[in-house]
């Protein structure tokens, strides 16, 4: 190679500082050949035991390191920041863009010259992504892999989906605690993320669809040997892609997000996804819109019969075909000329990819749905937007007219929604405030309220939710998320009171709030904030700096590609 690699920067030459970063690197048990100008890999791992979807990363990187040294690279591996859906407090969103800190300034300062992303669990696809971005080396992401099936009692379980379907049942009576606990030991029976097309597998088809992954990435579940092979062969690759110095502003173009919107419809995507794409192109310095995901989305069919928009799971994707075969289905909505990681297009990594089995990556004509792409809403209730995912709604509750039930906060919600008093039925419209970027804060995945105990008794399923909150990728129900600007800023959403009046139109793409402006007018003016959560530390800084669901909820200092010189010595 003639370039000369950034890594030489620290490793090259014979002055003091070279002899400081050489020899303590040593103490690993490096001989001198190492430092010889080769590519020097990091390996960034979001392993942690607290973060169960990433727990088995550690054996995962060592495959990834074989294949760098198999390249002739150096592979170093680092860990960051792991943001584990299913345990941090008060939500692991909260900590997306402050583990993207960490990534960024962990590849910026130290002697790499191409970054192999270690991803898995909802949060630590987008944090890895966003924070590599900002920096621009030679990188590639490889996801941990799905769970297996889960299986209970003859019958295939998804993690959350049967979760929240579960518990609904126990709350109407048509289950006991007892199989309800039983459920439990069922669902997660190997390592590996949610094996539902949750936020996880979303993501990980998401790098898969942008270019950022190989081919296959998305759906071999953790514990198949290919994925240990495809995790070698990234170690391969990113050799190669240092060689050839080809970083993510080339693969993460506007074309590729565009590819990423209309991937997200065939697969019944999470509609995180939309807020992760948003933060993504906005540090690479893509100009990309919520109209974007409405405008490249909206032709595009949902395909994959996954749950929690479909019945099957991420191991029958993966023996279907995954996400190539998936490609190759609506192979005429992409711009197949888009670069990828491998170095070719495209078209050249889904030709010859082949769909196994109909019934779980449906042919075109016998879509899901026809429009499956997540439709962008406005109105007087969310002037900056709001989104819902028609793939998983309720077709009957797609145009309506209902009264509000305003609940103020997560715990007002809590203390009342199973209050046989509470003043509600099945055509009403469920209203959560407060809970957004700023308000939760970190806009935890509680859009998806649970119905009220007692219209589950008598067999109702599904009503429209409103919120400034997410959801996890793995529920149902037709529910309005994100809406922007939030309730803690006085957004609109603050202002509905209990009796209003809400009209949804997902058609007309139209949120409306049915109440005089004057009257809303007169509502904002007698606004008061409500007080934060937390004061001081990194919350006060999130909440500070967080920008709004339309911006991808990035902190605004963060947005950009600041790139990876770092020109003053650290001796
Ligand atoms: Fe980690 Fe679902 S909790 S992927």
């Amino acid at each position: 190679m003639s370039r000369k690699l950034r890594s030489q920067a620290w490793f090259g030459g014979d002055s003091k500082d070279s002899f400081i970063h050489r020899s303590w690197m040593k103490n690993n048990g490096l001989p001198n050949d190492v430092f010889d100008g080769r590519p020097v890999i990091g390996i960034c791992n979001t392993f942690s035991e607290l973060t169960p979807c990433n727990a088995h990363f550690r054996g995962l990187a060592e495959h990834i390191k074989a294949g760098v040294l198999e390249a002739g690279g150096l592979p170093l591996e680092f860990p960051v920041f792991s943001c584990g859906e299913s345990n941090l407090r008060p939500t692991a969103m909260l900590f997306r863009n402050l583990a993207s800190m960490d990534v960024e300034e962990s590849i910026r300062g130290n002697p790499m010259d191409g970054v192999v992303l270690m991803a898995g669990c909802d949060k630590t696809t987008p944090s890895l992504l966003m924070g590599a971005a900002s920096c621009d080396l030679p990188t590639i992401l490889v996801s941990g892999g799905p769970m297996l099936n889960g299986k209970f009692r003859g019958a295939d379980i998804g993690s959350g989906t049967d979760v929240w379907r579960f518990s609904e049942d126990v709350r109407a009576g048509v289950m006991s605690r007892d199989d309800f606990m039983a459920a439990e030991n069922a669902m997660s029976r190997s390592p590996g993320h949610c094996m539902t097309m949750g936020t996880a597998s979303t993501m990980a088809c998401m790098a898969e669809a942008l270019g950022m992954a190989l081919p296959g990435n998305a759906a071999y579940p953790a514990v198949d040997a290919h994925r240990a092979r495809l995790a070698r062969l990234t170690g391969r690759r990113i050799v190669a892609m240092v060689h050839d110095d080809l970083r993510m502003s080339q693969i993460l173009t506007r074309e590729a997000f565009a590819n990423a919107i209309r991937v997200n419809a065939a697969i019944g995507g999470s509609t995180n996804a939309v807020i992760h794409l948003l933060a993504i192109a906005g540090r690479i310095g893509v100009d990309l819109t919520l109209e974007d995901w409405d405008r490249y989305g909206h032709d595009a069919p949902t395909i994959v019969d996954l749950m929690p928009s479909g019945r099957y799971l991420m191991e029958d994707f993966c023996y279907a075909g995954g996400l190539p075969a998936t490609m190759a289905e609506i192979a005429d909505l992409l711009d197949l000329d888009a670069l990828t990681v491998t170095g070719r297009s495209v078209r050249e990594n889904i030709s010859g990819a082949v769909n196994h089995a109909p019934q779980v990556i449906r042919p075109r004509g016998q879509a899901l749905v026809a429009h499956g792409g997540v439709a962008v809403l406005r109105g007087n209730l969310a002037p900056n937007g709001a989104i819902l995912k028609p793939s998983a709604a309720s077709p009957e509750l797609m145009r309506h007219r209902g009264r509000a039930v305003v609940f103020a906060s997560i715990e007002d919600y809590k203390a009342r929604v199973d209050d046989p008093a509470l003043d509600i039925d099945e055509s009403c419209v469920m209203v959560l405030q407060n809970c957004g970027p700023k308000g939760y804060p970190g806009m935890a995945e509680v859009g998806n309220m649970a119905l009220p105990r007692k219209l589950l008794e008598r067999g109702v399923r599904d009503m429209v939710r409103l919120s400034d909150a997410r959801m996890s990728g793995t529920a149902f129900g037709t529910v309005v998320l994100h809406a922007a600007p939030e309730a803690a800023v006085g957004g609109p959403i603050a202002l509905v009171r209990d009796g209003d009046m809400i009209e949804l139109d997902v058609e007309a793409r139209r949120l409306h709030l049915d109440v005089p402006d004057e009257e809303i007018a007169a509502r904002l003016g007698a606004w008061r904030a409500p007080a934060p959560a937390m004061t001081g530390g990194y919350q006060s800084l999130y909440v500070e700096r967080v920008m709004q669901a339309d911006r991808g909820a990035d902190l605004d200092f963060l947005v950009g590609r600041r790139g990876h010189d770092v020109p003053r010595e650290s001796h």
